[in-house]
């Protein structure tokens, strides 16, 4: 591998998803993972195939299905993570076993009471065990950035000699900062006496704000892996977010001479995949995917940019894959048309799905004057995620001034019609009181959000619709129309859909230590 490649090792499926509200079911991480594989990534950690048997047959799935990219599955440092994830991973074309230790003395004092050197036996034995199922074995010191340097400095000697081909090095709790994390990764370099036999990564929570500077100052020192997310999801603040990363690099070639694999293009689409599977909304003024990102609206920018755009733009939108069209497409568009703005949007899909989505397309043409980018990828991220079970027939509101707010909801559940006229506190409240009267369930409404796709008062709704089952998982739903109770209904039908789903797993292990 040439010198200056940076892998990106992408943790949205495991790091993001195991975060409060993020989960996704299978059929969403299958694909998200596809996404992830067709635009570049390097390594996609696809879960933690002993913690759930969804999270195994999440692992497996996306195994079986990804073309290019290493499938990875996290593991504990025990026998039975390492043999589970093992065969999990079977199907994949190439594949990873990423294991896992903590080397700090809080660590070992207080979570896994173990010596440091009962520690690095361990090392020695899991790593050994995972080289037996695969090449591709990947090391972490759980909270290095916390740990003695010494003693990190041997553990990480004894990983690579048990065999890790990759030593990553978290910063578990988001404590470095871009200076002493990238001295950290010096020191190892300069430290560790077979270090060149092995990759080092980096791994940053982002408590402090920090976790972009801090990856970009390790590789500065040496490391060549990046572990990242879509929108920078993951646990508490979040991990380091795949696109600033990316985008830095290489709108920085001045400063940071290295190249990946990935293609910028897809990275509004994957984003706004993300967001509406999570149900987790990125700020307006988020780098790179915030709405506002690329919007100029002070007078001297929007005058130094009809000028010429570098006034003001370090990188292009389409970089991005923003297109510049703010009109798109209407009701008059046609088959042809809709299929080449998809092209036009890097969107390949084939003819039965083109057919489904032109005919929502023309559905939603009917009623909105004009159809953005925006709305086209909307279309397309909630067709390709319709869920069957339960499917609103009819909804019809009364609402206004003069209560009361009535919904007149009629539902097709597995087949069968249920229809319920039924009041409440406003016209959303009235409809959610229906679901509830036509679809008894223990579940707690945690949130609800609507936001608009586009501009304009025939912009469509998007909302998200966070349940909480009583056993505590927690559950999205996102659902769009240009009629924002439309919308809240379907965001909550998705999420009973899911719900019921989720109830037919078995959960066998509570979630991963962090
Ligand atoms: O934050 C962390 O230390 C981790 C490791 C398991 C890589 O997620």
């Amino acid at each position: 591998m040439a010198n200056n490649k940076i892998i990106i090792f992408d943790t949205t499926l495991r790091d993001g998803e195991q975060s409060p509200g993020m989960s996704m079911n299978l059929e969403e991480k299958l694909l998200v993972a596809e996404a992830l594989d067709a635009m570049g990534v390097d390594v996609i950690e696809a879960g933690f195939a002993q913690a759930s048997n969804g999270d195994f047959e999440s692992v497996h799935e996306i195994a079986k299905r990804i073309k290019n990219s290493v499938v990875c599955s996290l593991a504990r440092a025990k026998t039975v993570d390492i043999e589970r994830a093992a065969e999990a991973l079977k199907p994949a074309r190439q594949s990873r076993i990423h294991t896992f230790i903590s080397t700090s003395d809080i660590h070992l004092k207080y979570q896994f009471k173990l010596s440091k050197e009962e520690v690095l036996v361990i090392i020695a034995d899991t790593v050994k065990l995972a080289r037996k199922y695969t090449d591709n074995v990947e090391w972490s010191a759980m909270d290095a950035t916390r740990s003695d340097k010494e003693y990190l400095c041997r553990a990480v000697e004894t990983a690579i000699k048990a065999g890790a081909t990759t030593v990553n090095i978290p910063d578990t709790v988001g404590y470095a900062t871009p200076q002493d994390y990238g001295q950290l990764i010096k020191h190892l370099v300069d430290n560790v006496p077979n270090i060149d036999k092995a990759v080092i990564s980096t791994h940053c929570q982002n408590d402090l704000g920090l976790a972009t500077a801090n990856s970009l100052m390790a590789i500065q020192n040496g490391a060549r892996q990046i572990e990242c997310t879509i929108n920078g999801i993951g646990e508490r603040a979040g991990n380091t977010a795949l696109e600033e990363v990316v985008m830095a690099i290489k709108t920085r070639q001045d400063l940071f001479k290295f190249d990946c694999n990935i293609d910028t293009t897809h990275i509004t689409r994957i984003s706004r995949l993300v967001q509406s599977i999570t149900g987790a909304m990125v700020q307006v003024n988020k780098a790179i995917v915030g709405a506002n990102a690329f919007a100029h609206e002070s007078g001297i920018h929007q005058d130094g940019m009809l000028k010429n755009a570098s006034t003001y733009e370090i990188m292009t939108p389409e970089s991005v894959g923003l297109t510049k069209s703010s009109l798109v497409l209407g009701k008059h568009s046609g088959r042809h048309a809709f299929r080449d703005r998809l092209k036009d949007l890097g969107i390949d899909i084939g003819d039965n799905a083109l057919e489904d989505a032109f005919s929502r397309f023309k559905d939603l043409a009917d009623k909105k004057k004009e159809i953005y980018d925006e709305d086209i990828l909307t279309l397309l991220d909630t067709e390709s995620r319709r869920e069957d079970l339960i499917q609103l027939e009819s909804l019809h509101i009364t609402c206004g001034t003069v209560g009361p707010q009535t919904a007149m909801l009629a539902l097709r559940v597995d087949g069968e019609v249920r229809r319920v006229t039924i009041e409440g506190n406003g016209p959303v409240d009235a409809t959610f009181n229906g679901l509830h009267a036509l679809v008894p369930h223990n579940a707690k409404l945690l949130l609800y959000q609507v936001s608009a796709i586009t501009q304009g008062t025939d912009a469509q709704a998007e909302v998200t619709v966070r349940l909480e089952t009583p056993e505590g998982q927690i559950i999205n739903g996102v659902g769009s129309s240009i009629d924002t109770v439309v919308a809240s209904a379907q965001a909550y039908i998705t999420a009973l859909c899911k719900m019921q789903r989720l109830q037919t797993r078995v959960s066998v292990l509570p979630q991963p230590p962090k």
